[in-house]
């Protein structure tokens, strides 16, 4: 059987994606087609390098090797041609925690920060958390996609905005912004001073015909910018809780190291460190499996929906595993939907948590099994037949 279509038991293994459902719903087997993990185990050889490094019994404290670093270095380049040294590299322990810490630390109590809504939702609290203002460049729906607003981009940005977090590839609107996009952002970011902050966690899975640009490309154009890039939700490895942020610039990077310092955010895990090697060196092929799957998934979403729930809106998908999707036509708030959904048994995230004009919106995850989806696809059928 297909790698990607061999169900695991993720029950009781203190997943917060199947455990914590239980305390959230008050329901027994609803299933999860929420948080952005996935359902399937990760690559063989990241199995076979935590195995043997369980193997050798000691688990002290670990640091961030040589290795490591060349590992990313020749990843970033033999992925995404851009070129970085090893010492631009500098592992946090998630990407969330890193966009707070460069908020703290390299922006001023005033500044304002551009986000593009409907994002994902911590962009928002990293914000709001630092006592920062949030400026919203709301992206534009068009046809069955989204688009940036350039137009109102430049005129926050001429507001005095000190940073702009990207999220690229975009979730949850599922799009891979284009090289002449990327470059624009970059373009503006240079003319008004802005720190540019890119969330490129979900880079890896893009599909062919909408190819991955990094604005790591442009450092040789402007080099106030952070991309912030993880394996994390390309091979399954989130609990492992390790990322990887890249800083050209040196005042910025002894800043946001010192935060880290301050923050008493030191050693790596080790277990992040092994899987990292193992995932950027020996899993090109099974990446590319991944993303047909997920691929194929998507087209399965598209083709249930245009045969039994025709009044949705799905978002193109681009690349990530999450998709967005649009049941104002039932005349629900997300929070409803949701709830309701639930009742039926599963549960996705509601579209409202993203951005505020998007009640009535649910993202659904579709890392997991084909049967799996199907099962997640038929619940929502029956519920959109039986409520509408
Ligand atoms: C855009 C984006 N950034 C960051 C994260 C989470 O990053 P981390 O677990 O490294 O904090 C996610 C998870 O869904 C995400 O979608």
């Amino acid at each position: 059987m297909n790698h990607f279509n061999k169900p695991i038991n993720r029950l009781n293994t203190s997943s917060l994606k199947w455990d914590s459902i239980k305390i959230r719903t008050e329901k027994e087997n609803v299933l999860p087609f929420w948080v952005a993990d996935s359902d399937y185990m990760t690559a063989k050889p990241i199995m076979e390098a935590l195995t043997s490094r369980i193997k050798n019994g000691a688990f002290g404290y670990t640091y961030v090797d040589q290795e490591y670093l060349e590992i990313v270095k020749n990843w970033v380049w033999r992925r995404y041609q851009y070129r970085i040294e090893k010492d631009w590299i500098v592992t946090t322990p998630g990407i969330v925690p890193a966009l707070f810490f460069a908020i703290n630390a390299l922006t001023t109590p005033e500044a304002k920060i551009i986000i593009q809504s409907p994002v994902y939702n911590p962009f928002y609290s990293v914000i709001i958390n630092n006592n920062r203002k949030i400026l919203e460049n709301k992206l534009l729906p068009i046809d069955n996609t989204y688009q940036m607003d350039f137009i109102n981009l430049e005129a926050l940005l001429k507001e005095g905005a000190e940073m702009m977090i990207l999220c690229s590839p975009h979730n949850p609107v599922g799009r891979v912004w284009t090289e002449a996009e990327i470059l624009k952002v970059v373009k503006l970011c240079k003319q008004y001073n802005c720190l540019l902050v890119s969330d490129e966690i979900h880079c890896d899975l893009v599909f062919k015909e909408y190819p991955f640009t990094s604005i790591g490309k442009y450092f040789h154009l402007y080099d106030k910018m952070i991309i912030c890039t993880a394996p994390s939700k390309t091979f399954n490895i989130a609990g492992l809780m390790t990322s990887n942020i890249i800083i050209k610039d040196l005042t910025l990077r002894e800043k946001f190291k010192r935060e880290l310092s301050i923050r008493s955010i030191g050693d790596p895990n080790l277990f992040g460190i092994e899987a990292c090697k193992a995932a950027y060196t020996k899993c090109d092929d099974w990446l590319e499996a991944q993303v047909k799957h997920i691929q194929k998934n998507a087209m399965l979403v598209n083709q249930y929906f245009k045969k039994h729930i025709p009044e949705a809106k799905i978002a193109k998908l681009e690349g990530t595993y999450l998709m967005w999707i649009d049941m104002r036509f039932m005349h629900l708030t997300s929070e409803a939907l949701v709830k309701k959904l639930i009742d039926y048994g599963i549960f996705v995230n509601p579209g409202a948590m993203y951005g505020a004009d998007y009640d009535g919106f649910i993202r659904l995850n579709i890392a997991c099994p084909q049967q799996q989806l199907q099962k997640g696809l038929e619940i929502i059928g029956k519920f959109v037949a039986e409520y509408k």
